[in-house]
């Protein structure tokens, strides 16, 4: 059972403001389980108690979870005073959702945002070690011995040794087309084009794993989280609610050890 403030509890749905609700409440259009609610701290239990606003049930306890292109330029926070923060990119009036896990501000891709904590834990639990992909480009030629470095574990430590788990890079013929975002081309002659698959999630990882064998990321997107892929068809910024397949994929993932 976890008890949360009324008001807080509706403000997270969706209702309306804080102050919006205060008033719903002060105007006795409130009820919890049938009687109306006597002050904005009474503390609810969503899962349980039937709260309603002029006498309509409100679902709260709804878990949402929404795909989302993240464009370069947005930072993975959900701060009141971060306007460029993803989950203002989610066409949803909730308050309580976040991103699952962060991309750094010029990382474009897979974003989870969800408002279920539990799902969100599992997905960012060093021990389940959630594989993610990336799709970069990167200023150098990528080698196979390079690829040799990344299955081995890559030493991305400034002074200290710091191994990061075995990955899997695969070097491409050619630029991913669907999101390859434009190097111009004198430079392209020095470019590569890579798929890397981690399975951590430490500060920065993929730009210090290349810096560490002395290359540059020049542009990174996630392309896979988990089960979960980037659809081909979402454009940059936007999001959609995940698909009953997706669901079930997140949920026998998280169960499997
Ligand atoms: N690795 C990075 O360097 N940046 C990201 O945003 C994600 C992984």
């Amino acid at each position: 059972m976890s008890l949360i403030r009324l008001d807080k509890m509706l403000a997270n749905a969706g209702v309306g403001s804080r102050t919006q609700v205060k008033y719903h409440i002060k105007k006795g259009l409130v009820t919890v389980n049938g009687t109306p609610a006597s002050k904005p701290e009474l503390k609810v239990d969503p899962d349980k108690d039937t709260i309603c606003i002029n006498g309509e049930p409100i679902n709260t306890s709804l878990a949402e979870y929404f795909i989302l292109n993240k464009p370069a330029g947005y930072v993975s926070a959900t701060k009141d005073n971060i306007h460029s923060d993803v989950v203002s990119l989610i066409d949803s009036t909730r308050k309580d959702l976040f991103p699952v896990g962060r991309l750094d501000k010029d990382t474009e891709g897979l974003l989870l945002i969800t408002n279920d904590g539990a799902l969100a834990h599992n997905m960012l639990s060093p021990k389940k070690h959630v594989e993610k992909t990336y799709y970069a480009v990167i200023d150098g030629i990528v080698t196979d011995d390079d690829v040799t470095v990344f299955a081995q574990g890559v030493n991305i430590g400034d002074e200290d040794l710091n191994v990061a788990l075995p990955a899997k890079l695969t070097i491409l013929n050619e630029p991913l087309s669907s999101y390859y975002n434009g190097v111009d081309s004198e430079k392209d002659k020095n470019v590569s084009y890579i798929t890397v698959t981690i399975t951590e999630g430490k500060f920065h990882q993929v730009k210090r794993m290349f810096h560490a064998i002395g290359k540059e990321v020049l542009y990174l997107k996630r392309i896979s989280f988990g089960p979960l892929t980037l659809p081909e068809d979402l454009p940059i910024s936007k999001s959609r609610k995940l698909t009953v397949n997706e669901l079930k994929l997140l949920e026998s993932y998280i169960k499997k050890d």
